[in-house]
């Protein structure tokens, strides 16, 4: 798959809101594959890239910070490989918003601090605690992932093309970090259940915002 050229993983979100987006809101040309996308399915892929640059990003500073506590213990090299291919997802997606144009999230810098909060908090409940988190952030992010697939499925498969093998090919990738989590013992970390599901409200609401502003 080739999007234009166009720098790697620079911190897009650092630049100024607005610098990388187009105000006019008309149609945008991709560069890849010559499509020309109307205005809805310019909305659509505007929402995606949005939340999609940064649910990775957040899921960096998850492992960074689960990197931190655990980083010199037995499963510090899963976390380190988990989080090598979250590098990737996050370099991918800067490309994308680039190569769209499409503007970063004004919350970038809450994602910042609550990713890396996020990952080292629950390191410090130990190993489990920090699987428990991937179980429950990877679970949620393949099921977002899932429900992009169907929205951008309904819009335009063809002028989606590109996009659904990325999203695809991340979805199934979340997906081994979770199992991973599970096989690392993540359901027994302290109260599984109640934390699962209180990270995992964190997630869609970070989803809902990310999305939106
Ligand atoms: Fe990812
Ligand atoms: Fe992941």
């Amino acid at each position: 798959m080739s999007w234009c050229g166009v720098a790697g993983a620079a911190p897009v979100w650092r630049l100024r809101a607005g610098a990388l987006w187009s105000p006019s809101g008309g149609s945008v040309r991709f560069c890849s594959s010559g499509t020309t996308l109307g205005s809805a399915s310019r909305a659509i892929v505007d929402r995606v890239i949005r939340v999609d640059h940064a649910g990775e990003y957040g899921a960096n500073r998850i492992y960074a910070g689960q990197m931190a506590v655990l980083g010199r213990t037995s499963v510090g090299p899963i976390i380190q490989k988990m989080w090598d291919q979250e590098k990737e997802h996050l370099r991918k997606f800067s490309e994308l918003m680039v190569a769209s144009r499409v503007r970063p999230t004004v919350l970038m810098p809450l994602w910042t601090v609550a990713g890396f909060a996020l990952g080292a908090g629950t390191a410090l409940l130990g190993k489990e605690g920090a699987m428990a988190c991937t179980v429950a952030v990877e679970e949620s992010i393949a099921r977002h992932y899932n429900n992009q697939i169907r929205t951008l499925m309904e819009d335009d498969p063809e002028k989606h093309e590109e996009l659904l093998q990325v999203i695809k090919k991340f979805r199934d990738e979340e997906l081994e970090h979770h199992d991973i989590g599970l096989d690392h013992d993540a359901e027994l970390a302290p109260a599984y259940a109640v934390l699962k599901s209180l990270i995992q409200a964190g997630c869609s609401a970070a989803i809902y915002l990310s999305e939106r502003f």
